[in-house]
C-alpha cells in the first residue's frame, strides 16, 4: 500500500514538473507611457542588420507579442481581424527555442528547445535577429485567404510600431520555407505560415 502512495506521488510529481517545463509564464505586459505614436511613425523602418550580443527580455517579449495580438479587452485584441475570427496564431523562435504565443494566459507554450533561427528565413541576417516571430493561420478558422493576409499585416505594424517606439529593430518577411518552418513549428491539418517577422537590438 505504502509503495503504491510512494509511487502515484512520484507520478503525480513528475507530472506537474512536466507540465511546468512545457510553459513560461510571461511578465505583466508594461509599456512606457513616453513613446508617443508620432515617435513610432517617425522611426518606423525595416532592419536588416542586428546587435547580436542584446537578447531581448521576457519583459520585452510579452510587450511586443501583446502589442501584436495580445487581448485589450476580455475577448477582443490589439488587431482587427475579419468577423473577429482570430484565426492567426503568433509563434516566436529565439536560440533557446520555439514557442507559441498563449495570449490568454500571457505566457509561453513550449514547443520545442531546438535553435532554428536559420530556417525562420531565406536571408541571412535572419539567423542573427533576437528573435524571429512566424504568423500561423488556422485556415479553417479564416473568411478567406485575403483577410487573413490583412489581418497579419495589422498585427506586423503593431509590432513595427511598438518596436520603433523603442528602438528595436524589426522587418516583416515573406520570404521563408514554409513546409520547413510547418514541420519544425509542429503545424497540423489547416494551419499555414503566413508572414514572419525578424526582431532585434539596432547596431549602435
Ligand atoms: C508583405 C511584406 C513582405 C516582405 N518581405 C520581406 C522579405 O522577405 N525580406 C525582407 O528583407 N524584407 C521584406 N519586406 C520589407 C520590405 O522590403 C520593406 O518594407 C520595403 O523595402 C520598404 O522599406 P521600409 O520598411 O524600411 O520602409 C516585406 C514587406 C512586406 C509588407
Amino acid at each position: 500500500m505504502k509503495t503504491r502512495i510512494l509511487l502515484s506521488a512520484i507520478v503525480l510529481l513528475c507530472s506537474a514538473m512536466g507540465a511546468m517545463s512545457q510553459t513560461i509564464n510571461l511578465p505583466k505586459v508594461a509599456l512606457s507611457d513616453t513613446a508617443t505614436l508620432k515617435y513610432a511613425l517617425e522611426k518606423r523602418q525595416s532592419t536588416r542588420e542586428f546587435d547580436t550580443s542584446k537578447k531581448l527580455n521576457r519583459q520585452e517579449i510579452a510587450n511586443i507579442l501583446w502589442a501584436g495580438w495580445g487581448y485589450n479587452r476580455k475577448d477582443k485584441r490589439t488587431a482587427p481581424s475579419a468577423i473577429d475570427r482570430q484565426e492567426i496564431t503568433l509563434y516566436i523562435c529565439t536560440q533557446e527555442g520555439v514557442f507559441m504565443y498563449d495570449a490568454e494566459n500571457n505566457r509561453l507554450d513550449v514547443i520545442s528547445d531546438k535553435n532554428i533561427m536559420k530556417i525562420c528565413g531565406t536571408q541571412p541576417f535572419v539567423e542573427t535577429a533576437a528573435a524571429n516571430i512566424i504568423f500561423v493561420c488556422d485556415k479553417s478558422q479564416s473568411v478567406n485567404t485575403e483577410m487573413s493576409a490583412v489581418c497579419c499585416g495589422a498585427i506586423s505594424q503593431n509590432i513595427a510600431l511598438y518596436c520603433a517606439s523603442q528602438n528595436i529593430g524589426n522587418v516583416v518577411r515573406g520570404s521563408f520555407d514554409s513546409e520547413k518552418l510547418r514541420q519544425q513549428l509542429k503545424l497540423t491539418g489547416d494551419q499555414v505560415v503566413m508572414l514572419a517577422q525578424s526582431i532585434g537590438y539596432l547596431v549602435k
